[in-house]
């Protein structure tokens, strides 16, 4: 046998036993005649003792092993000396007497250390991922992983889901991003795609009488890549008939609590989860995935901004824009060069500038001396007693304001779009540069009551929030076709620490209806017919009223394992560049390949 025993799992009761081992050399130290190895496998580290004299040929062939050699060892299980105990390490009341020991394979010396998480520059790690793999934290995501997935499949087969394969190749479905395309050999000419997500099929499912789906999916989508994208990466589906948005809030916050208690007990989450609707998230975070794990809520000023001297101000009301701000606790400290770079923060994400207002002085009873601000002398007394007390700001805060002009309408007419996501951005960055985020805490909430449709200013089209299946909110219908920005959706996403984790609906089940909302985003019938007949079609015979969700894995995993980048969790990840470094993908294929496929190249100019 190659190994009787894992190297991390040995403990004092396995004193006096002989076991043989097998695993990788993590460290190595020659201490004149006696030489100690750390030799690592898959559940952990023990100390290795190589006696000159006990086992001469051992320490003859230990003599020229290096880091990462794997080496099958055989020996005595013995308490360590006293004092030389190490508490840190799970094995640390043992080590191994070594008697026997053979190289199993050689190996070079790795381009980053094995044995310390060091930080190694991106594209390296990617390049020899086998190798960052082995590494103890992320050895730790994959597991982690691998035990919330484990606890998923079984909390949905517990409540009697089915769990259902779809294809791989599929045709263009519409999530909203560019797809990845596949060209088929038996047709020349036409393509698959790769799904985005398995929307389209799950809905059939439903129609075809499965009631209860999931999947643990694989998706692809062509979109920029960002520390929570990948151009593949893990959906977990589901799609329930005879379901409401109730039916499905509840089931993933039983999913998500138990999930937090079997794989992070140590992590803490707020309970119930909250919800909150799009249109107050917005209008209180600027955003619909708020991190609600410190406050500084957005508040406006229109009301007296419109009538104040200070033209900034005043010019963004009247315009159909507005001013809005948030309150930094004890912020009022700040240097003036915090806050340029708070202000230079802001404008690169959109805004024309930022106001600061330091309150030395008690809101209530604030004077000229009480507010320091560079704009001090346009702004009244009483515009800024409004924006503490809309804050519930106190001495010693500091108040940031954005102005924006109003402009195209995109999602509600005349408003705070430019403002609200430069400050959500400004809340971010704050909450980031004084730590207010707790690390330990997973922050989920549920927002509803999405928007149906937005305005594309570029293609002059009103577009879907979430997706063209999605169901409209029955009291809005009848904006359908006189004011489609106020017809609110039965949509929802869960969010958690300020990152959206899945979305879902309540769908369309009816073929009147989805014709409706097709037609309401500028597809022709003919169009539909052709990109959607199939769902059309199934949905006239007998398809049930069903709804669904699905969270993305990867981001789900990567808050669990305390990641911010989801590449952390994946086992093999691509670049920023949408590259892998390992096997060289994406890569240009033979010209018989292609000409199989009836495909030409045309070399793009650099
Ligand atoms: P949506 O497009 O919102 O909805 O995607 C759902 C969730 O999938 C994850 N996700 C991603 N994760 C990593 N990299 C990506 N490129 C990426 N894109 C999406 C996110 C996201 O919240 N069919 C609908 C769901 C439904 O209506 O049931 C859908 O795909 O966590």
């Amino acid at each position: 046998m190659l190994k009787t025993h894992y190297c991390g799992d040995l403990r004092k009761d396995h004193i006096g036993q002989e076991v043989t081992l097998g695993g990788w050399v993590h460290r190595r130290r020659d201490h004149g005649g006696l030489i100690f190895m750390d030799l690592r496998d898959r559940r952990g580290i023990v100390q290795m003792v190589i006696h000159p004299d006990d086992a001469p040929d051992a320490h003859k062939t230990a003599g020229d092993v290096r880091s990462e050699f794997v080496l099958s060892v055989v020996g005595e299980v013995a308490a360590r000396k006293e004092g030389t105990e190490n508490p840190d390490m799970p094995t640390g009341d043992i080590e191994l007497r070594v008697r026997h020991l053979e190289v199993l394979n050689e190996s070079k010396t790795p381009p980053f250390p094995i044995n310390e998480e060091s930080d190694v520059e991106e594209l390296l790690r990617l390049r020899y991922r086998y190798l960052d793999l082995r590494r103890e934290g992320m050895q730790r995501n994959l597991r982690i992983r691998d035990q919330a997935t484990a606890y998923i499949r079984s909390f949905f087969r517990e409540r009697d889901f089915t769990e259902i394969e779809t294809p791989m190749l599929t045709n263009s479905t519409p999530e909203g991003a560019r797809d990845y395309l596949v060209p088929a050999r038996v047709q020349p000419g036409t393509f698959y795609a790769l799904p985005q997500s398995p929307q389209q099929y799950k809905q059939l499912l439903m129609v075809a009488g499965v009631e209860r789906y999931f999947q643990i999916a694989r998706c692809a989508r062509d979109e920029d890549l960002r520390a929570d994208r990948q151009p593949d990466f893990t959906q977990l589906d589901v799609e329930m008939s005879f379901a409401t948005e109730e039916d499905i809030l509840e089931l993933f916050e039983e999913l998500f609590s138990n999930l937090v208690r079997e794989v992070r007990p140590d992590l803490s989450f707020v309970s119930p989860f909250p919800r909150l609707t799009y249109e107050e998230s917005m209008r209180r975070f600027g955003t619909d995935k708020p991190d609600l794990r410190y406050g500084m809520e957005l508040f406006d000023i229109n009301d007296v901004a419109a009538s104040s001297e200070f033209g900034v101000f005043r010019n963004a009301v009247t315009s159909g824009g507005s001013v809005e701000g948030i309150c930094v606790p004890g912020g009022a400290e700040f240097s003036r060069k915090q806050i340029d770079s708070l202000t230079t923060f802001v404008q690169g994400i959109g805004a024309k500038g930022l106001v600061s207002i330091a309150l030395l002085g008690q809101p209530g009873s604030l004077d000229e001396e009480g507010i320091r601000s560079p704009v001090a002398k346009y702004l009244a007394v009483d515009l800024v007693e409004t924006a503490a007390q809309r804050s519930d700001a106190k001495q010693g805060d500091l108040l940031l304001l954005v102005a924006g002009e109003g402009g195209k309408p995109k999602l509600e007419p005349g408003s705070s779009h430019r403002v609200r996501p430069a400050l959500d951005g400004l809340r971010r960055e704050v909450a980031s540069r004084l730590q207010l985020a707790d690390p330990n805490v997973l922050h989920y909430a549920f927002i509803t009551e999405f928007p149906l449709v937005e305005w594309d200013d570029e293609e002059e089209r009103w577009d879907a929030l979430h997706h063209l299946f999605v169901a409209p909110m029955e009291e809005d219908l009848h904006f359908l076709d006189t004011d489609p920005s106020r017809v609110r959706s039965r949509a929802y996403d869960m969010i958690c620490n300020g990152m959206e984790l899945g979305s879902g609906s309540v769908r369309i089940h009816k073929r009147d209806l989805q014709e409706r909302v097709l037609r309401l985003l500028g597809i022709s019938d003919e169009e539909a017919k052709e990109r959607f007949g199939h769902i059309l079609e199934a949905f006239e015979y007998g398809a049930p009223p069903h709804a669904g969700f699905a969270p993305g894995i990867d981001r789900i995993v990567a808050q669990l394992a305390g990641e911010t980048d989801i590449r952390e969790v994946i086992a093999f990840p691509k670049s920023k560049s949408g590259a892998d470094p390992m096997t060289g993908a994406p890569s240009r294929v033979s010209d018989e390949q292609l000409s199989v496929l009836g495909i030409t190249v045309v070399e793009q100019p650099e």
